[in-house]
This record gives structure tokens, C-alpha cells and sequence, in this order.
């Protein structure tokens, strides 16, 4: 059983998504535990004020230190980085982090039972967040969202399909792309023709070699043309 904490200070962000498809189906058959918490939980005065002005000046605010310290520790039983136990991962999202990947969301699927996600909002997180408590900090592509919630739900996502169990088919989740340096291969359904649309001839023979070899190929053709940068 994998379990994931969120701190967010908009938890109601996750409620719905986390009822459909896969991500409800892990849940339901008790893979995985998701919670979202509400940071403000963790203040101490009367506003429930969890962001302040930037040292240095300079626009917006920036969530405080304080409560995400009482979060983590709260949530990890531990004091800082150095005593998490030892399948517990504490993730900054943040676009000044190491870019997300197929192999990073394998890593975190086959290593850990314990992940807590921090959602940063406004200019982003304290610094001494990340120097003392964060075990990666992770963006999930050069660009800049507003706030780290969308960003955890693709790591969540990411890794939950990734639990033995998750998929009905196993084979769905290792023949995918990025699983070999290479997307996957184009996919088709029913009908065969559809406004004078042709699926190619070969997937309808039958010939399960034949068949390989032209995904592969086809696969190849896509990886080259949208992704050149993955075949290096
Ligand atoms: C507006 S952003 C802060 C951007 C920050 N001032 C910077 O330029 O690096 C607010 C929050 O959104 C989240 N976020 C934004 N872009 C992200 C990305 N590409 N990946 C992961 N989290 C992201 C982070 O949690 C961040 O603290």
C-alpha cells in the first residue's frame, strides 16, 4: 500500500479527481491512500496565514515556512530530511526542479510507501523548505503554472498506473511510450474506414509478425518526427 499526503491549500482541487478511472479504481482496491490536507491546519494564528512578503522586496508573496515545517513533520513523524524513513519521499513541486519523467515516476512506484506532495502557490515556497525537509523537487515541464496542484496529480497519476495491479493489463503499462526510449506506436479501432480514413491494411491480417514489426516501425517514424531528442 502506497500512501500519499498533499499539502495544498486548496484541497478541494483534488476530490473530484481522485474518484475516476484508475486513480479511484487503486483506492478502491487498497493500492494506494490519498489524502489531501489543508495547509492552514498547520497555523497557529487567528488568520490562518500561511504566506508572506518576499526578504529583498520584489512582487507577490510567498508561502511561509512555519506551517509546511509542522505539516511534514507532522505527517512523516520526522524532524527533517536526515530521519525520514527510508521508503519516504517529501516532493517540492516547483518549476526549478528536476524535470519529471517516465523513469522517475518507475523510481517512486518501485521504491517508496510514503510520499508528501507540497503545492507551492503565488512566488513559491520558502527556501529552507526545500534545503531541509524536501527530498525532490520536481516540475513537470519548463513552464510556469500558478500552483503545484495540477503539477502533483500528474506525478500521482503517473506513478499510481505504475502499481503492480492498477492496470487491468499489465503489458498496457510497459508497452507505452518512454518505457524504451521511444514512443508508442500509432493506435486504431473500428470501423476499418471512416470517411474515406484507411487503417493500414497490415493491422487487419492478423499476421502477429507482420503486426510487430510495422508498430515498431511506426513507432520508430513518431519517435523521429516528435521526438528526435529521445532516440539520442
Ligand atoms: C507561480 S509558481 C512560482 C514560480 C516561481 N516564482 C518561479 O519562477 O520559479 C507557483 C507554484 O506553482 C507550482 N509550479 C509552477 N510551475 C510548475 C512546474 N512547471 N512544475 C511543478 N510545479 C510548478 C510550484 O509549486 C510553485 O511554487
Amino acid at each position: 500500500m502506497l500512501r500519499c499526503d498533499i499539502i495544498t491549500i486548496f484541497p478541494d482541487f483534488f476530490r473530484e479527481t481522485f474518484a475516476y478511472g484508475i486513480i479511484r479504481r487503486a483506492r478502491a482496491a487498497g493500492l494506494v491512500e490519498l489524502e489531501a490536507h489543508d495547509l492552514r491546519r498547520w497555523t497557529s494564528d487567528k488568520h490562518r496565514i500561511v504566506d508572506d512578503r518576499p526578504f529583498g522586496g520584489g512582487e507577490g508573496m510567498v508561502l511561509k515556512p512555519e506551517p509546511i515545517f509542522a505539516a511534514v513533520r507532522e505527517l512523516t513523524g520526522a524532524a527533517s530530511r536526515k530521519d525520514y524513513a527510508s521508503q519516504t519521499r517529501v516532493i517540492l513541486l516547483s518549476p526549478q526542479g528536476r524535470v519529471f519523467t517516465q523513469a522517475m515516476a518507475q523510481d517512486l512506484s518501485q521504491q517508496t510507501s510514503h510520499i508528501v506532495l507540497i503545492c507551492g502557490r503565488y512566488e513559491g515556497v520558502d527556501e529552507r523548505v526545500a534545503d531541509e525537509l524536501v527530498t525532490d523537487e520536481v516540475s513537470i515541464g519548463d513552464y510556469v503554472l500558478s500552483g503545484g496542484e495540477p503539477a502533483a496529480l500528474v506525478v500521482i497519476d503517473a506513478l499510481i498506473r505504475l502499481l503492480p495491479g492498477a492496470v487491468g493489463n499489465e503489458s498496457s503499462t510497459t508497452n507505452e511510450s518512454f518505457t524504451e526510449s521511444l514512443l508508442d506506436c500509432p493506435q486504431y479501432t473500428r470501423p476499418p474506414e471512416f470517411s474515406g480514413l484507411k487503417v493500414p491494411e497490415v493491422l487487419l491480417n492478423g499476421h502477429h509478425a507482420e503486426i510487430a514489426r510495422w508498430r515498431r516501425e511506426a513507432a520508430l517514424k513518431k519517435t523521429e518526427r516528435n521526438r528526435p531528442d529521445l532516440l539520442k
